[in-house]
């Protein structure tokens, strides 16, 4: 069983995806990680996100181990992996891991902002979670606070705002959902809410 959870930055699909994958039996992974692990690997060897070859030497670069390095969730990673991700090249290269974890059993659950529509097409389950920038920058700010990183919510909300304009405009595989996915708007519902709507609509119990 695969099942595709894509959504915006903070939207919650991250802790959902771990809370179905543990309802369901099944192994987690958050993409979103790879491409942070990738920016990282870039600045780290003290390379230019912009220069096309060290990001997709990077690319190939990537060890699973790489997921576990300390600041990859900070903001500032995101804000680079968003720009990364944007080549079509880095995005090749890291597609074969998704794929091949994706397949291997029992099966998965699998989020990020393209696995419904282009990592796992044929997947059993497609959500497609949703939240207002707002409510999605007041989390991050949440979390990020509560992380020791001192950023104002102002600050949090443009750069939700700069991340929906870049995953949602660029042209390969751009955050959208896939024609079969199932909607989910957590605006208003905290994780455990958000967890039962989305149980309920892939069908469990
Ligand atoms: O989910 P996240 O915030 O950790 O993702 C960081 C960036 O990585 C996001 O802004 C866009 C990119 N990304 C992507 O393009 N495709 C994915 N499947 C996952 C993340």
């Amino acid at each position: 069983m695969i099942i595709a959870v894509d959504g915006p930055a903070a939207s919650g699909k991250g802790t959902l995806a771990r809370r179905l994958a543990a309802h369901f039996g099944l192994r987690h992974l958050d993409t979103g990680l790879l491409y942070r692990a990738v920016a990282r690997q870039v600045l780290a060897a003290g390379g230019d996100l912009s220069d096309p070859a060290a990001r997709l030497a990077a690319a190939h670069a990537l060890d699973p181990a790489d997921l576990d390095a300390t600041g990859l969730r900070s903001q500032a990673m995101g804000e680079a992996a968003s720009i990364i991700a944007a080549d079509q090249e880095v995005r090749r290269a890291i597609l074969a891991f998704q794929r091949d974890f994706a397949q291997a059993p029992p099966g998965a659950v699998l989020d990020g902002r393209d696995i419904g529509t282009v990592v796992c097409p044929d997947a059993d389950v497609k959500l497609f979670v949703i939240a207002s920038a707002e409510e999605r920058a007041r989390r991050r700010h949440a979390e990020l606070s509560a992380a020791g990183e001192n950023v104002a919510y102002k600050d949090v909300l443009s750069d939700i705002r700069a991340r929906d304009a870049r995953d949602t405009s660029r042209t390969v595989a751009p955050l959208k959902p896939a024609t079969d996915a199932l909607l989910l708007d957590t605006t208003e519902l905290d994780i455990e809410a958000a967890f039962r709507a989305a149980v309920d609509m892939i069908g469990g119990s």
